[in-house]
């Protein structure tokens, strides 16, 4: 028994010296999420959140009623609300911008991935879209009003331009800029 909680507090101790300040506030945070019992996109988040350091407490309630009650309208909503340390998280948003919450600690409600964009934590699978995580600093603000927190964009890659462009032209000696 006295064996495991070294090891436990001995892995802790370096999952902390590995990871520096951003997983520290990770680490001792307890998130407290709000989901419906069958929702298999909501368990698959609450691993990533583990996987991220947090720990999870579950309750299997819903969370329409907690969302109201945390100060997130319903443009702003998603399958699951979460809270912790006083901010409340709703939907699919990814563990490291809720470490940077944490750490920037900003005058705010919390952070939202309004609706279950295909591509978030949780929602893993063949396709992938852009998203915005929002940042929500008023009570009740509407969906058009927060501010983008991050963004995450699969085709952004693909959206730069391809290989410079080789000039062929073997009579230039004229350095072109394109
Ligand atoms: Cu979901
Ligand atoms: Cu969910």
């Amino acid at each position: 028994m006295k064996r495991q909680i070294w090891a436990l507090m001995t892995g802790s101790m370096m999952t902390i010296g590995l990871f520096g300040i951003a997983s520290q506030a990770a680490a001792t945070a307890t998130v407290e999420v709000y989901k419906s019992p069958t929702c298999g996109c909501c368990a698959k988040w609450v691993d990533h959140m583990r996987d991220h350091g947090f720990t999870v407490n579950t309750h299997d309630v819903g969370n329409k009623e907690i969302r109201k009650k945390s100060g997130i309208s319903e443009s702003l909503g998603s399958c699951h609300t979460a809270l912790v340390n006083g901010y409340a998280i709703e939907g699919h948003v990814p563990a490291p911008d809720i470490i940077r919450l944490l750490k920037e600690k900003p005058k705010a409600v919390g952070l939202s991935v309004p609706d279950m964009p295909h591509g978030t934590p949780g929602m893993e699978g063949a396709r992938s879209d852009p998203y915005n995580v929002l940042l929500i600093k008023e009570r009740d603000e509407q969906r058009k009003d927060t501010t983008i927190y991050n963004r995450y964009d699969p085709y952004a890659k693909k959206a730069q331009p391809a290989e410079p462009v080789v000039d062929s032209d073997k009579n230039s000696s004229v350095m072109r800029l394109k």
